[in-house]
């Protein structure tokens, strides 16, 4: 099936507003500026590196993927965020620890330019940070309305034909969805009556919706993942996504376990521990903001393995996920992962898996990646959930009823297929029989 989709184009700049202006979203910038200015290569990045097959393989057509849809060029991109730390991106980025100083200078005036608007920030969703550049009001509402009024003022001072906002910021506590959450009617009622269940996260989906930009959550809040924001996305005709970038530890898990289920090997359990010493470590060292990350981090394994289709070989997995904050390795996280299979006449094996990564470093090219696949989906008139997009997240947002797609390959092939069918192109099945007549 295909069905080629009016797709304005990507003319004009395009803004990318963070809020969060930590380790991620200063790897983020530092990074499109560094590749702007010919020192470094796109490298993780989908959108400027990944080529698309098209048509059948004797026809060896495989464009870039930034060849083959109309993307924002990262010439076109300009940056903004919100951070309750008044650092400066430059500032920012020296206290995260994730790049080194040499790559810092070359791009230290660019960074040094971009300064935090005030954020809308409450400890009590946050709990282990302390920050003075934030914005006051009466109600949650009048502080939705002044991101508004922030997002009118970028787009205009930059001259901006069109902005993303993609949520980098700290990891709030938990938050089960409640009666606030179901109706935009209810939504807004509670922002005006301040109500608790309203969370900073939410009060910037909810402005940038009502900005039609588009929304992306890289945490795993509950944020634009509730119906009263899906109702407004819809509505208003914006795309959104989220939750939770699929970095480390659960970006390999979703790489291996669908490797072992393609076998039918068992699993007795599957035990997953790190130490991370940046600040992200530091605010999931609050019990309330790791529920929110343990929660995204489980989910993973029981939608992959469908122990309700193979109960003998899935249906008691222990499955354990530990972060422990450790200083001295900053952003370097290390993690360990201990997987206990089970193979023919029940023989016990083990799989070990010792991933040194950066967490920043993985997350950086996401977070381009989704800006702008974001902005492009809105020029092709998508709007809602893009469920094409779960193989960029942890704990991928679904339709109603519906349970998200966790296997990396599956995920990559729908996001591929999603941009043949907006293209107009035919899916590819893999089929291959039309070669052995
Ligand atoms: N790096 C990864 O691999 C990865 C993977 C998945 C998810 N994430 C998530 O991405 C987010 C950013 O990670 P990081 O390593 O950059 O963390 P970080 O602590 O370095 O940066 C987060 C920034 O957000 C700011 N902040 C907190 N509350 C805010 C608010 N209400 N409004 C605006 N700013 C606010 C903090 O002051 C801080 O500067 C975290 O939620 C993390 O869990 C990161």
């Amino acid at each position: 099936m295909s069905s080629a989709h009016t797709i304005r184009p990507a003319t004009g700049r395009l803004g990318i507003l963070t809020p969060g202006l930590g380790a991620v979203a200063t790897t983020f910038m530092a990074g499109v500026e560094s590749i702007r200015r010919g020192h470094s290569r796109p490298i993780g990045s989908l959108t400027q590196m990944a080529t698309i097959r098209l048509g059948q393989r004797a026809e060896k057509r495989s464009p870039l993927i930034r060849d083959f849809v109309p993307l924002a060029s990262l010439d076109d991109l300009v940056f903004g965020a919100w951070d309750p730390i008044a650092d400066d991106a430059l500032a920012a980025a020296r206290t995260a620890g994730v790049l080194d100083e040499r790559d810092i200078e070359r791009v230290a005036d660019f960074l040094a330019a971009i300064r935090p608007m005030p954020a809308v920030f409450d400890n009590r969703y946050v709990t282990r940070l302390h920050g003075e550049n934030v914005k006051h009001g009466n109600t949650k509402r009048d502080l939705a309305e002044q991101l508004r009024q922030d997002i009118r003022d970028f787009k205009a001072l930059h001259q901006l034909d069109r902005l993303v906002v993609v949520w980098c910021a700290s990891t709030e506590t938990f938050i089960e969805p409640g009666p606030a959450h179901q109706t935009l009617a209810a939504f807004e009622a509670a922002m005006e009556a301040s109500d608790d269940s309203i969370a900073p996260s939410m009060l910037y989906a909810w402005a940038a919706l009502m900005e039609d930009a588009p929304f992306a959550n890289g945490a795993p809040n509950l944020t634009v993942d509730i119906p009263a924001l899906l109702e407004l996305a819809n509505a208003r005709g914006v795309p959104v996504s989220g939750k939770d970038f699929k970095t480390g530890q659960t970006w390999m898990k979703t790489v291996i376990a669908p490797g072992i289920k393609a076998r039918m090997l068992g699993l007795a359990g599957w035990y997953s521990t790190n130490i991370l010493g940046n600040r992200d470590g530091e605010v999931l060292e609050d019990p309330a903001s790791f529920k929110t990350k343990e929660t995204s981090k489980l989910s993973v394994l029981d939608t992959i393995l469908q122990p309700e289709l193979y109960p003998e070989l899935y249906k008691d997995v222990s499955h354990v996920v530990r972060i422990n904050y450790y200083p001295p390795r900053g952003d370097n996280k290390e993690g360990w992962d201990s997987i206990d299979i089970v193979g023919w006449m029940n023989y016990p094996m083990q799989i070990k898996v010792n991933f040194l990564c950066r967490d920043s470093i993985l997350a950086a090219p996401l977070v381009l990646d989704l800006a702008l696949f974001s902005d492009f989906a809105q020029r092709a008139g998508m709007r809602g959930i893009q469920e094409w997009l779960s193989f960029y997240y942890k704990s991928p947002m679904s339709a109603a009823g519906l349970h998200p797609e966790h296997d990396l390959f599956i995920q990559q092939t729908k996001l591929k297929n999603t941009l043949r069918h907006v293209m107009g192109e035919e899916q590819i099945t893999h089929l291959g029989l039309e070669y052995h007549p």
